[in-house]
């Protein structure tokens, strides 16, 4: 049977090649997006595929939630989710405020999470559900949390909630959560001196998103290996 996945910030950069990448394998793919119109936009790059836009802005529980639950009521429930969608504030520690802080994380971390609350329990009582937190090496104590404060802590609590989350999905289930890193990116977040391609960013999400029973869960991946975080 078609599963479906749902995609944050499919309209673009890492995103947009999850989404494409899932269409090809035959998902009925929803490719989550702040506005619909850039969605839709993006969406005429696909070819093919089973591919359907919703409008989620990700800045409140309440604008992620009525969404979710709605793309389910009209495509059936989320097998797969990959929150891929972030934002990278620049601001310095000396400059940054608690309301840089507090965006950053609701987007990076808190976004996540809300899916997360919404999915997981249905994929518990099915049987079956991947979950993939797209994070970053700068949110990583082994890589010294290099990126910008606002970001490295989102993304470092990005980390810390997809251990503690595994952590309590029964061993009995084929259900999995795990992060991950795409390495650096060409896009716009990531910029035109970055050495890999949207499309090799996306290699490791897919490749979580579609594991066989008794895959990893709990674990941290970059290029489909794992590392310490
Ligand atoms: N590129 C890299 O080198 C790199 C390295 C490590 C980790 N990552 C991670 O990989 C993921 C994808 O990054 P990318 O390089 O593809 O970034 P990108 O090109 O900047 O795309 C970011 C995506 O997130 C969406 N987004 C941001 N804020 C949102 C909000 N409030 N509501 C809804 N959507 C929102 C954007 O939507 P709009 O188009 O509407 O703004 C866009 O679709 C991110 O989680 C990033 O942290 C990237």
């Amino acid at each position: 049977m078609t599963k479906n996945v749902m995609v944050t910030g499919g309209n673009r950069g890492i995103g947009l090649e999850i989404v494409r990448a899932f269409a090809k394998e035959g998902y009925k793919v929803l490719m989550a997006c702040r506005d619909e119109e850039s969605g839709e936009e993006a969406k005429q790059d696909i070819v093919g595929g089973d591919v359907h836009v919703i409008e989620m802005p990700l800045d409140k529980e309440a604008t992620i939630v009525d969404p979710f639950v709605r793309a389910e009521a009209v495509f059936g429930p989320m097998d797969v989710v990959i929150n891929n969608a972030g934002v990278l504030d620049k601001t310095s520690w000396e400059d940054v405020s608690g309301e840089d802080m507090r965006r950053s994380l609701q987007v990076n971390t808190l976004a996540p999470l809300t899916l997360i609350q919404q999915a997981l329990t249905g994929m518990i009582d099915r049987g079956y559900g991947r979950i993939v937190n797209v994070s970053s090496g700068w949110g990583c104590f082994s890589e010294d949390m290099k990126g910008p404060l606002a970001y490295a802590v989102s993304k470092a609590a990005l980390n810390a909630l997809t251990l503690n989350i595994a952590n309590h999905i029964p061993d009995n289930t084929d259900v999995t959560i795990n992060a991950m890193s795409p390495g650096w990116v060409h896009t716009r977040m990531g910029g035109s001196d970055a050495p890999k391609t949207p499309e090799e960013g996306a290699e490791t999400a897919l490749w979580l998103g579609t594991h066989e029973k008794g895959g990893p869960n709990g674990k941290f991946f970059r290029d489909k290996d794992v590392v310490d975080w």
